[in-house]
């Protein structure tokens, strides 16, 4: 597994090299979509042949932050979040505005299914608004309670292609995250226990993404040739030392640590 000194967006143009190379105009899902704006540069990046948006936006969606009545003291109340979503956490005109926000971004894109529906319930529509079979790419960024990116994981393997990739976005473990109640790492740790899919790639970054894709795909030898031959700096590390990462803040920047 490769720790790249990068960003997300430069994942998405390798990613758009590996098609290429075989010859593949990918189709995409996104899971948890906000306003779209990350979802407007995979398009831009990847140039999908289909792409399916999915999101609930319903202040529903905050019932599942913490189990407890209480919340613990090392975790911050959503209503903190109120800044990122533009309006308060539990209205539903802050998730109908952005809702509006992301249909108004693909209004001119007839290759977009934009799907206001809880990731799971999503998959039905899926099946009855598009011709799709399977994906080559779904990038996991919903809820990021260790429950819910679990079964966004469990569920989403079986509507990917073979060589299908998955990216999961704040795959960390960070003090900021903490305060999120973040469960991504600690999902993904399990999940590639349950599964045949192993992380390939992972940004040096706090909120890091990581690339997953099936052990035995041909993508494990692509992704290593299109890295090594990028101007992406690496260091390569056994991929089972994932689950250890945690973010390290110095005065001038993050890093990744597996110690
Ligand atoms: C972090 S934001 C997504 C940000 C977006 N991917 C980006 O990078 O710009 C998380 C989104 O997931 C949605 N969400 C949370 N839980 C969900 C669920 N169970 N099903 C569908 N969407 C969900 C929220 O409404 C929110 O818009």
């Amino acid at each position: 597994m490769k720790v790249c000194i990068t960003y997300r967006e430069t994942f998405y143009h390798l990613l758009k090299a590996v098609f290429d190379a075989c010859n593949k105009q990918p189709v995409v899902a996104e899971l948890g979509v906000l306003r779209g704006e990350n979802a407007l540069k995979l398009y831009n990046a990847l140039n999908p042949k289909e792409m399916v948006l999915i999101d609930s936006w319903s202040p529903a969606a905050n019932d599942a932050y913490s189990p407890f009545d209480q919340l613990p003291p090392w975790v911050d109340s959503v209503d903190k979040y109120a800044y990122y979503y533009g309006g308060p956490m539990h209205d539903m005109a802050t998730y109908d505005t952005l809702y509006q926000e992301c249909l108004s971004r693909f209004a001119d894109k007839d290759n977009v299914t934009v799907i206001r529906a809880e990731t799971i319930a999503a998959i039905d529509e899926i099946k009855t608004r598009t011709e799709i079979d399977k994906f080559d790419l779904v990038y996991i960024d919903a809820n990021h309670q260790y429950e819910y990116i679990l079964r966004d994981l469990m569920y989403y393997q079986d509507l990917l292609t073979d060589d299908g990739f998955i990216l999961l976005n704040d795959c960390c473990h960070s003090l900021q995250g903490t305060k999120q109640n973040l469960g991504v790492l600690e999902a993904m740790s399990s999940f590639i226990k349950r599964s045949d899919f192993i992380p390939v790639a992972v940004t040096n970054t706090d909120w890091s993404d990581v690339i997953l894709v099936r052990k035995n795909s041909l993508m494990v030898q692509l992704i290593d040739v299109a890295l090594a031959n990028s101007d992406i700096p690496f260091v390569e590390i056994p991929h089972q030392l994932m689950p250890a990462a945690r973010v390290v803040y110095g005065q001038q920047r993050i890093n990744l640590s597996f110690v």
